[in-house]
């Protein structure tokens, strides 16, 4: 049903100079009409943000605790409407939605904690000469206005894991949602105005990147930017941010290396979901895997049994594993790096072809590391599995990535697999499990063209944060 949406400033529902259509990736039909924020509108969000700080900084840890905590029990109460809304929005499958707002509680709860301790450090300033009869203390203050700039891929939880430790640390909030799935955080703005968040503290401006995107990220208000996003726009955001704060969570080729020795059967159901949820679409989608020439014939065979099982259809469809990718745009691109593989001399061991509007499951063998579905992130359900003679090589393959987010080994041995803790280039290793494991409060983040700084809510709010010291001098001669 189509209904018109409104932009969320200052605490009010204000109708939008500019609506569009959104439709759903699935089915093609409308299903809302959306805000576009022009430059004013924008403008006026961060305003409102501005005019909020003093009140959000003079807001005590409980009391923003306590917001948090409602936010997190009012979408508790509402997880199917909430998960039906990412469904419509973006095509992901009725379960994988559910546990994104599973999650996503789970993200606000941590928030409410971290909201209760933040806190600084006394400093022995004594212990350089000079220093004597002082006494030095740090406290963490709250940066002001904080700039989201959101991805499609986990509306709920993506927005949370910047709006809930940008409230916990007394910030005020600019979001602007991925232009495909304004109406998770239109909803979540409703929440946070029902749980007693002050007015202005959080305002979701839908729009388009070159234009509200483009405001918040140069607007010298914002003393931070928060994005999750492509490499080419983290970097163009940090080149026009001047002196803000910037934390960018970008894409990767997440690989996973399996040694020999490892019970394939018991890894299997693991490697097939960290391949193919959401389509793909995530940042940490298993896209390469290294097998160990002793166990590669028989993986490849078992992973395309798995994959080949797998239910593509109907995102609400409770039995369907995947569905539609976010565009069809999105599926050609996905489509034209697998022919241009299968071209190169890759085999198509399953999938590799669109039907009804969907990318199947696709697994490809024999590919060369300069192949696009190799080297770049592919953000597509496609995985690339190849065979190596080591562990050793294959951490040389993994390494060799411009990106470096996350990685998996499944080995048996301990020395191995702390070996390759230390040796990959990555900002999370994760011993016998897939690439794309994370739970809501673990650090995130990564190396290289995967960004810089670091997610999960405690991280978050120490990025939020500034320090501010404070020396006392205990003898006034
Ligand atoms: C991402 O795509 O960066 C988020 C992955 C996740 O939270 O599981």
């Amino acid at each position: 049903m189509e209904e018109r949406k409104r932009l969320f400033i200052g605490g009010r529902w204000q109708e939008a100079r500019s609506c569009e259509e959104l439709r759903s990736p699935y089915s093609g039909e409308i299903i809302a009409e959306v805000p576009v924020a022009d430059k004013t509108e924008t403008d006026e969000a961060i305003r409102a943000a501005c005019e909020a700080k003093a009140a959000m900084a003079a807001l005590p840890a409980h009391e923003r605790a306590a917001i948090l905590e409602r936010v997190a029990a009012l979408l508790d109460s509402r997880i199917e409407e909430a998960a039906r809304l990412i469904v419509l929005e973006a095509a992901k499958p009725i379960k994988a939605a559910r546990a994104e707002i599973g999650r996503t509680v789970q993200t606000y709860k941590f928030a409410a904690e971290e909201a209760k301790r933040i806190g600084g450090e006394t400093i022995p300033l004594d212990a350089a000469p000079g220093g004597e009869d002082r006494l030095a203390y740090t406290v963490r203050e709250p940066l002001g206005v904080i700039g989201a700039i959101m991805p499609f891929n986990f509306p709920f939880n993506l927005v949370a894991h910047k709006v809930g430790p940008a409230i916990a640390a007394g910030n005020t909030v600019v979001l602007k949602p991925a232009e495909q799935t304004p109406l998770s955080a239109l909803y979540i703005a409703e929440l946070f105005a029902e749980a007693g968040l002050p007015s202005g503290a959080l305002n979701v401006v839908p729009g388009h990147g070159e234009v509200a995107g483009a405001v918040i990220v140069e607007d010298e208000r914002v003393a931070m930017i928060t994005f999750t996003g492509s490499p080419a726009v983290g970097k163009s955001i940090r080149a026009k941010a001047g002196l803000k704060r910037v934390t960018l969570e970008l894409g990767s080729n997440s690989a996973l290396i399996v040694d020999r020795g490892v019970d394939l059967d018991a890894i299997m159901p693991r490697c097939v979901t960290g391949a193919f949820s959401n389509q793909g679409q995530v940042c940490i989608s298993l896209q390469r895997i290294y097998v160990h020439e002793e166990v590669y014939e028989s993986f490849v065979e078992k992973f395309v049994k798995a994959a080949k099982r797998l239910k593509q259809g109907d995102p609400f469809d409770p039995e369907t594993d995947l569905s539609a990718m976010i565009s069809p745009r999105e599926t050609e691109r996905a489509l034209g790096w697998i022919r241009e593989a299968r071209d190169e001399g890759a085999k198509i061991a399953t999938g590799g072809a669109v039907k009804n509007g969907m990318l199947e499951p696709t697994v490809i063998t024999e590919a060369d590391r300069q192949m696009k579905v190799s080297c770049r992130e592919a953000f597509a359900p496609l995985v690339v599995i190849g065979s190596v003679k080591s562990v050793d090589e294959a951490i040389g393959e993994v390494n060799d990535s411009s990106y470096g987010l996350q990685a998996g080994i499944y080995t048996t041995d301990l020395f191995t697999a702390l070996g390759a803790a230390e040796r990959l280039r990555v900002g999370g290793v994760m011993i016998n499990d897939i690439p794309t494991f994370r739970v809501d409060h673990m650090p995130y983040g990564g190396v290289k063209e995967s960004g810089t700084g670091r997610e999960g809510v405690k991280y978050a709010v120490e990025e939020m944060t500034e320090t501010k010291l404070v020396v006392i001098n205990k003898r006034l001669g």
